[in-house]
């Protein structure tokens, strides 16, 4: 399947994904600026941090109280729709999800 990262500067970059791997995992294999998982996916540096659009963040289980805490006190420019990348596991239902690479 596929998804699309929107880079700090607007660029596009369709990535095709593997099912199972995380979002992180995903934009650091494709060399997604801004997109670092510093921390190799453990909730503790928000360099993978994405914004989805409304519909896509709806569609996904809801982030974790691990994930939401470290949304709260690691990322910054938290908004609604934030998302750890590295705790966004991919499969077929998040086909074609386009996400926003946060502001750093
Ligand atoms: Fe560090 Fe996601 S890779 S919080």
């Amino acid at each position: 399947s596929q998804v699309t990262f929107i880079e700090r500067d607007g660029t596009r970059r369709i990535v095709e994904v593997v099912n199972g791997e995380s979002l992180m995992q995903a934009g650091t294999r494709a060399g997604v600026d801004g997109i670092i998982g510093e921390c190799g996916g453990s909730c503790m540096c928000a360099t993978c941090h994405v914004y989805l659009t409304d519909e896509d963040f709806a569609r996904l289980d809801p982030p974790d109280a691990m994930e939401q805490d470290a949304l709260e006190f690691t990322a910054s420019h938290q908004r609604p729709t934030s998302r750890l990348g590295c705790q966004v596991k991919l499969s077929a239902a998040t086909d074609g999800l386009t996400v926003t690479v946060a502001e750093a």
